[in-house]
């Protein structure tokens, strides 16, 4: 394969909060760019390891069986020290005494914005998209979603066979940030009588009156999906039902970072070797200040400009699914 230009060495790094398929990214980056018979470093611990200097260089077989694992070989982080002046003017430093061309950043909304104010000072910067949150403008998908959606499946539908049996309410809380992307299609694909998410105001009464209609309609149980940006807030809501007896006791349950962990589904593994790929061609063609997108069925480059000054919500129409398909 030829390069059209001419960068001869190029990094990866893994930044913000873990995401399944990081792994298959970091893969598909280091071999492509091997293809391209270019020299790979990989940077370990995010961005502080950017500014510390900890490169290391990678081979095909170092990123050998880490397909099917969840996390991210190369470590990650949320660097408070990165997004200081001094921090990101460290870390071009190291990038150039390294004599790398080239950078690759693999992460969510706060990455990509650091991937941004690289590229902001002239150093060539790539984005792959890969949170949980789903909350990344100019993607469908990003990486490690459809896990995290199996995830809370899987959990929602171990909880709701317990709730059965007592007749029980559950609320569950999703992780999302800002974002109700995961708590909405959880809701769907988990059969809940009701979804809190940041992008929809509910009252406390309007949600005792859906368990109570619930039980009246003779369920035996009841599932509420709460986001962890929703307004009302998970503990506050299980202690108002309780109070205002609406058939069914309460049980909580936070699913927390599991919905972080695991193998990464067929979906992620594809998608994150898919954008892995596009993100070194774009290097090579000197396509830079971009993140790689899904759009439809393809690979896109959206501005990195771009990214970082939309903000990606909860498709409102798959909230009104779940509410109709609450009955
Ligand atoms: O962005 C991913 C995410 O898991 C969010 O959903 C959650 O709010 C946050 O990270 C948790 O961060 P930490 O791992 O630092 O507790």
């Amino acid at each position: 394969m030829t390069k059209v230009l001419d960068i001869e060495r190029l990094a990866v790094l893994t930044s913000g909060g873990d995401a399944p398929g990081m792994n298959p990214a970091i893969r598909a980056v280091v071999r492509t760019a091997l293809a391209h018979d270019l020299e790979v470093f990989g940077v370990e611990g995010g961005y502080d390891g950017l500014i510390h200097g900890a490169f290391d260089r990678l081979e095909a077989r170092d990123v050998g069986g880490i397909m099917q694992r969840g996390g991210t070989m190369l470590l990650t982080g949320r660097s408070k020290e990165f997004r200081t002046e001094r921090g990101q003017r460290e870390a071009i430093h190291q990038l150039n005494k390294h004599g790398i061309d080239a950078l690759v950043v693999i992460g969510g909304d706060g990455s990509l914005r650091g991937a941004h104010a690289l590229a902001q000072q002239g150093f060539n910067v790539v984005g792959i998209p890969a949170s949980i949150d789903n909350d990344i403008w100019g993607t469908n998908m990003a990486i490690g979603v459809d896990t995290a959606l199996n995830t809370i499946m899987d959990a929602v539908d171990k909880l709701r066979d317990t709730a059965s049996s007592h007749q029980r309410a559950f609320l569950i809380e999703t992780m999302g940030r800002e974002c109700g992307y995961l708590a909405v299609m959880a809701g769907i694909i988990g059969g809940a009588e009701m979804v809190l998410i940041p992008e929809v105001d509910a009252t406390l009464e309007e949600v005792a009156q859906s368990v109570e209609d619930a039980y009246k309609r003779g369920k035996t149980h009841a599932i509420i999906i709460v986001a962890e940006g929703a307004k009302i807030k998970t503990q506050d809501l299980a202690r108002y039902l309780d109070e205002a007896d609406v058939g069914f006791k309460t049980r909580v349950t936070i699913l927390g970072h599991i919905q972080r962990g695991g193998r990464p589904t067929a979906f992620d593994r594809l998608l994150a070797s898919r954008m892995g790929v596009r993100a070194v061609e774009a290097a090579v063609n000197g396509d830079f200040g971009v993140m790689v997108g899904l759009q439809g069925r393809e690979m896109v480059l959206v501005p990195l400009e771009d990214v970082i000054s939309r903000q990606r919500t909860a498709n409102l129409e798959y909230y009104a699914m779940t509410r109709m398909l609450a009955r």
